[in-house]
């Protein structure tokens, strides 16, 4: 076996880290838009006002996705496009840019993935109270249905909230992202009910206009632990590791998933919260746990590896080890171990929606971008999610996160993740060897990638 015929290889973006035009043609401002120029947010006072300018220059981003032979593409859609104050008035111009956006990519035969939240909620909301004010999801359910019924009739994969756990770690509990706030506990219990519920509302929404033409999830983040051996005792221990909340419980996988899959919180929630556990009427949970049509998740590292007795196999940070700009370690075996636990958890078809690496790329004498250590990186993780597919685990897709460099959120221009190299000065675009190694990957789905035992030995 291998990868199925109609796998989807593709390439993922966020709206604020490449669109720019942060308020071209009537957008209002986002969180990160009005929150994000004060000095010490964004590091050296950079700021996704221009990005990679994708607003005014998608159809050469649509060109090169073509060249590079891209199934799939995912982006997300900024609220404040298209309400500017986040409910009431639209905003034409904003929707019809997502519209020309999906014509041009279905003209190149490139299939459309459409994320609903990638963290930037209007500014006029927050000031509202944000995700902690009780109409939170009824805003959600006003905006989302806007977007389903421009794009609904051409757009077939879906996901509503992009990693709750990082965008409320880093933006609501560290204070790193935006709006840079500390909440307490109960604020982020708040937090989570209202994001359920959104998701909850969401998914009602597209359901009711597409039905099962819809293919619909989120895309949640949390880490997957990996085996120190593969002894039953050593991967039921990954495995349980993966599941478990921690001390940062927001952070976790089964925070997110069991209640949206399963229509329940962990045990573990309760026996942390107690009585100040949140709580649905059924009314409610039957709107969380409505039907979704895959398990899709963003996965780029894994913290270590567990066996029998614990952490095993702390050697992924050895001094020196193999690491990506962003401080990660590179640790190739998670993409197989992760399809196969979260395949088996919620028993539902596995879509890998991000999965990628930092590293520092320039233009090179001879004009092209270089970037050996991506395709090794890639070799290498995608070699361990062909073991998946060897196994029969039913995957539909893999997303590389991201498409062209980008601005990350509040590190700026420094780490480049693309598979296009951007000269954040003059807005050139060019394929870095990566992108063309790629095309051949998605051309022989995957075939020519190297075995597990080769590409997870660094
Ligand atoms: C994911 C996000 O957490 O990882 C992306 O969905 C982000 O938006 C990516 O850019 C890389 O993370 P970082 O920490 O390098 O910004």
């Amino acid at each position: 076996m291998s990868f199925k015929e109609q796998f989807l290889w593709g390439a993922s973006s966020a709206a604020y880290q490449i669109e720019g035009g942060f308020d071209a043609d009537g957008k209002g401002p986002g969180i990160w838009d009005a929150l994000g120029h004060k000095p010490g947010r964004i590091a050296r006072g950079e700021s996704g006002d221009i990005a990679c300018d994708h607003y005014h220059r998608y159809q050469e981003d649509v060109a090169l996705m073509k060249e590079i032979g891209l199934k799939h593409y995912r982006f997300s859609i900024s609220w404040p496009r298209i309400m500017p104050k986040g409910t009431g008035e639209t905003n034409p111009k904003g929707l019809e840019f997502y519209s020309n956006l999906v014509d041009e990519l279905l003209a190149a035969g490139i299939e459309p993935m459409v994320t609903l939240y990638h963290w930037n909620m209007p500014y006029a909301l927050f000031q509202q109270g944000g995700w902690l004010h009780p109409d939170s999801s009824c805003w959600f359910e006003e905006y989302v249905s806007q977007v389903v019924s421009t794009l609904g009739s051409r757009v077939r994969l879906w996901l509503t909230f992009n990693e709750p756990q990082m965008f409320m770690f880093l933006g609501y509990q560290m204070g790193v992202h935006a709006p840079f706030e500390h909440y307490s506990d109960e604020q982020l219990l708040a937090m989570t009910r209202n994001i359920l519920l959104a998701h909850g509302k969401a998914v009602k929404v597209i359901r009711k206009a597409l039905g099962d033409r819809a293919l619909i999830s989120f895309s949640p983040t949390g880490d997957t632990f990996v085996p120190a051996e593969e002894t039953p005792e050593a991967i039921q221990a990954a495995y349980d590791k993966s599941l478990s909340m921690g001390e940062q419980f927001i952070f976790s996988n089964t925070w997110w998933a069991d209640p949206v899959f399963f229509g329940r919180f962990p045990q573990e929630a309760h026996d942390r919260f107690g009585d100040r556990m949140i709580s649905f009427s059924e009314e409610e949970w039957a709107l969380v746990t409505q039907k979704l049509d895959f398990f899709s998740y963003n996965i780029y590292q894994s913290m270590a590896s567990f066996g029998p007795h614990g952490l095993e196999n702390p050697e992924y940070e050895y001094p020196g080890c193999p690491m990506t700009t962003a401080n990660w370690c590179v640790v190739p075996e998670c993409l197989y171990w992760s399809a196969r636990f979260w395949s088996e958890r919620y028993q539902l078809p596995v879509f890998v929606t991000e999965n990628g690496v930092s590293l520092m790329d320039w233009v090179s004498l001879d004009g092209a971008v270089h970037d050996p250590l991506r395709i090794d990186f890639l070799a290498r993780y995608l070699g361990c999610l062909k073991r998946a597919a060897d196994e029969g685990i039913d995957l539909m897709g893999y997303t590389y996160w991201n498409i062209m460099d980008e601005c990350e959120w509040a590190g700026g221009y420094k780490d480049r993740y693309g598979l296009i190299h951007v000269d954040f000065r003059t807005l050139k675009r060019t394929i870095k060897d990566s992108g063309h190694w790629y095309r051949r990957v998605i051309e022989t789905n995957g075939e020519e990638l190297p075995s597990y035992r080769e590409a997870a030995q660094m």
